[in-house]
């Protein structure tokens, strides 16, 4: 039976561990290094499919938890699938729920067994167990899925951290003998904080148990640049070189920047559509806030040279009165655009290390965007 998801790693850059590879899976192949845009309830906020593939956008991130709630895994299946549900047709990969464990803490009581959440909705109860979590995901029909893991909330003592670790390899365990589905991957997810030592235990055991790509999670939880870049180098060098590695959570432009060095491809983060719907947008230069009054009568689009659906046509000065007007084309305009970037950041990225030139690329992107 073939993987139904195959990396395809095309080249590592000379003077750093950034790789340019090709993710091969049911619904098309995938140039990494790749950003997916977050589209936590099977719809990227405010952004039709036209639009995300118009800025770029090859794959998209979609919840177990926040679906299997509402409207039912059942219901996305006897609509077609995820696919077919939100009209991508593209590559999609749905997260376990196990993040929303931590995120939602106070909704979720956690056992050997699993996650036991109380809705956000209606208060019902979810029982996410790593069986239940591949059986929604399977339901779901995404091209990736993940396993469920234990990502232990900051700050923790070593001792939570390891605990949480030797759960998340029992858990992934479990999940990998639950699966049915032979066209859908499953990746399993690298928990250990940033102690070399359970990063890299917690690496080997799930290469033991075989998955089709790695991720690395337990980063995006608010710590430093320093730290992520800590977890990132103790973790990558434990991972096989010819499977996909995604980095969960990250999207601030000097966090990919410097994951990509470190040899990371895949990525997934809120950011673009969250600060686009709060009037941010992202720019070489670094943020621009587009409510500023300096844009009031500005004709530039929010960035100079960007041919973005929001930047080929608006003006800063049009983008600042939709969002003082509160229309809602402020927040999908925005969103286009940081999208949009943050694909093209990746792209660039992808061209460097091609030509072997990504340590230069980087230190001037670096430069340009500021601290
Ligand atoms: N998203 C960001 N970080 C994580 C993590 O550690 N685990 C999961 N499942 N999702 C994440
Ligand atoms: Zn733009």
């Amino acid at each position: 039976m073939p993987a139904p998801v195959r990396f395809e790693l095309l080249g590592v850059d000379t003077r750093s561990n950034a790789r340019r590879g090709l993710l091969r899976t049911p619904h098309g192949t995938v140039e990494t290094p790749v950003f997916m845009p977050v589209g936590t309830q099977a719809t990227v906020k405010g952004v039709v499919p036209e639009l995300l593939r118009a800025c770029g956008s090859q794959m998209l991130l979609a919840n177990t938890y926040h679906l299997a709630l509402r409207p039912g895994e059942e219901v996305v299946r006897s609509l077609g699938g995820l696919h077919r549900f939100m009209a991508w047709d593209g590559p999609i990969l749905t997260d376990s729920g196990g993040f929303q464990a931590f995120s939602l803490s106070d909704r979720a009581t956690l056992t050997e067994s699993g996650v036991a959440f109380r809705s956000h909705l209606d208060g019902s109860l979810l029982d996410l167990t790593p069986e239940r979590a591949i059986a929604i995901q399977e339901a779901l029909g995404a091209d990736v899925a993940m396993v469920l893991d234990h990502c232990p909330a900051l700050p923790a003592g070593k001792e939570a951290v390891a605990e949480a670790t030797e759960r998340t390899i029992r858990w992934a365990r479990r999940c990998q003998r639950a699966r049915t589905r032979d066209d859908q991957a499953v990746f399993g997810i690298l928990q250990g904080g940033s102690h070399a030592d359970l990063r890299s235990e917690c690496a080997e055991r799930l290469v033991e148990i075989g998955f089709d790509g790695y991720a690395i999670g337990g980063v995006s939880v608010g710590e430093s640049p320093e730290e992520i870049r800590k977890a990132l180098e103790v973790s990558t060098p434990h991972l096989p070189a010819h499977q996909a590695r995604y980095l969960m959570g990250v999207g601030r432009p000097q966090d990919v920047l410097d994951a990509i060095a470190a040899g990371v491809d895949m990525f997934d983060c809120v950011l673009p559509t969250r600060n686009g719907r709060n009037a941010t947008c992202l720019t070489r230069r670094g943020p621009v806030r587009m409510r500023n009054a300096a844009h009031k009568a500005d004709p530039r689009p929010i960035e100079d040279g960007c041919d973005c659906p929001a930047c080929s046509r608006f003006s800063r000065g049009y983008i600042r009165h939709l969002f003082l007007a509160d229309e809602m084309l402020g927040p999908i305009l925005a969103s286009v655009h940081n999208l949009a970037f943050l694909h093209r950041l990746v792209r660039d990225a992808r061209e460097a290390i091609g030509e072997g030139r990504y340590d230069r690329f980087r230190a001037e992107a670096l430069e340009a965007l500021g601290p």
